[in-house]
């Protein structure tokens, strides 16, 4: 529910701007224009926009290649070998963890499943995954592949959460009554810190709690959250989490993701895992010896030497974000989102629906719409006006006003055009 005094005017926009503490950081945003005029991109959740600054980061990388060679992995500016852990300090700030307890390294598919390999262990009596109903993809094959490697079946192994029929998201207390329900027969309890599709944001300290109570491992896919909402991982105990940083972390396409391991996990040395050498003792990793000794930690699960040009795009924004605060922003972000649901609600129309839960605590930045008809038609049309959302089968259009670079204005164009647009 929204704690503002919202008004529909376009000059209620104008004045919410003027008086937005961090509107400054917009300038250090390149935002694509149409016909000379900026567009309204309400797309961090799929692809962050580039910081002006990400140029000069990978620029500093090139120039040390080129004028160091290998010489560059221990004398480039920033040497190469311990570059990662420039990172480690402002990740672990940014999902409320212990640095040891995160690594930046892969991409987020990628991770879930070497977590999967440590932390799904299924036994003939305790071999289900519970998923939220609808997770993404990508989400899917992984654990329906974890199940097949593991001799079982995704049809009896696999609990899709649903929500009540006629609704859109889950109510956290059917999360709990399953897991109280059938808690002994299950391994893994995967969630999206917030769901792709929907934009319902889980307290996942409280599924964490009733996971563990009933002998669960718990881990969260946060390619929703990480950027988007404050997090306290290591309070909130999940065994494990991964995250992408292209999406509200502006890291760039395909930019290298994260990974967190509760440091309950980081001295267990027997868990089972995929091991490769940079996740090995860095104290005797060039010995170049046979016998695998992992880093304590989550670095411990790292594989291969990272890309230095991603991970030097990802400082560009980690340092936007240190600079800026996360709760700076979610409190930017829960205003700018209530105004979106606002104007919304005042244009309200039969054509359209918001599914995103209304409590600010049960979602992020972004509103999921269901459009009742032509819906991507729609969504086409808008992109082609530089009004950026983006269209999720069957019926949802997706958008985000991110506190980082969008304003009340850019949210009230929106409303327009879309207005405009539905008919
Ligand atoms: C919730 C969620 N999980 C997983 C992925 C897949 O990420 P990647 O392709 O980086 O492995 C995405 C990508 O958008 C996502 O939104």
């Amino acid at each position: 529910m929204s704690d503002f005094d919202f008004q529909p005017g376009e000059d209620f926009a104008i004045a919410m701007d003027e008086r937005d503490p961090l509107k400054g950081y917009r300038e250090q945003f390149l935002i694509p224009k149409i016909a000379g005029r900026e567009w309204v991109y309400l797309c961090g959740h799929s692809l962050g926009l580039q910081p002006k600054a990400t140029a000069a980061y990978i620029e500093q990388e090139l120039k040390d290649w080129a004028e160091l060679g290998v010489e560059g992995h221990f004398r480039a500016k920033h040497p190469w070998v311990p570059y990662h852990r420039l990172l480690t300090e402002q990740t672990a700030e940014l999902v409320g963890a212990k640095p040891v307890e995160v690594v930046v390294m892969n991409s987020l598919t990628v991770n879930l499943h070497l977590m999967m390999v440590s932390f799904y262990r299924p036994t003939r009596a305790r071999c289900k995954i519970v998923v939220e109903r609808g997770a993404f993809p990508s989400d899917q094959y992984a654990v329906q592949s974890q199940i097949l490697f593991h001799g079982f079946d995704p049809a009896t192994a696999l609990i899709e959460l649903t929500p009540m029929p006629d609704e859109s998201c889950l109510r956290e207390e059917e999360i709990e009554s399953l897991i109280e329900r059938l808690g002994d027969e299950i391994a893994l309890i995967l969630l999206g810190g917030v769901n792709y599709a929907t934009g319902q944001a889980f307290d996942m300290a409280r599924v964490t709690r009733s996971g563990h109570a009933s002998g669960c491992i718990v881990g969260f896919d946060l390619a929703h959250a990480a950027g988007n909402l404050p997090l306290g991982l290591h309070e909130w105990g999940p065994d494990f989490a991964v995250w992408c940083s292209y999406k509200y972390l502006n890291g760039g396409p395909g930019c290298i993701a994260g990974c967190f391991v509760h440091e309950r996990h980081a001295r267990t040395w027997n868990l089972p895992r995929f091991a490769g050498w940079w996740g090995h003792d860095e104290q005797s990793r060039f010995e170049m010896g046979p016998h695998f000794q992992p880093m304590p930690g989550a670095e411990g699960w790292q594989l291969s030497n990272p890309p230095i040009v991603s991970l030097a795009a990802l400082r560009a924004s980690m340092d936007i974000f240190d600079e800026a605060g996360m709760e700076r922003l979610r409190a930017k972000s829960v205003a700018l989102t209530g105004y979106l649901e606002f104007l919304l609600n005042h244009n309200a129309s039969a054509k359209f629906s918001i599914v995103t839960p209304r409590e600010k605590e049960r979602r992020g930045a972004q509103l999921s719409i269901r459009v009742a008809q032509h819906g991507r038609t729609l969504c086409d049309a808008l992109a082609r006006e530089g009004i950026i959302g983006d269209w999720r089968e069957p019926d949802t259009f997706r958008v985000a006003p991110v506190p980082l670079y969008n304003s009340y204005h850019d949210v009230f164009r929106f409303v327009q055009r879309f207005k405009a647009a539905i008919g």
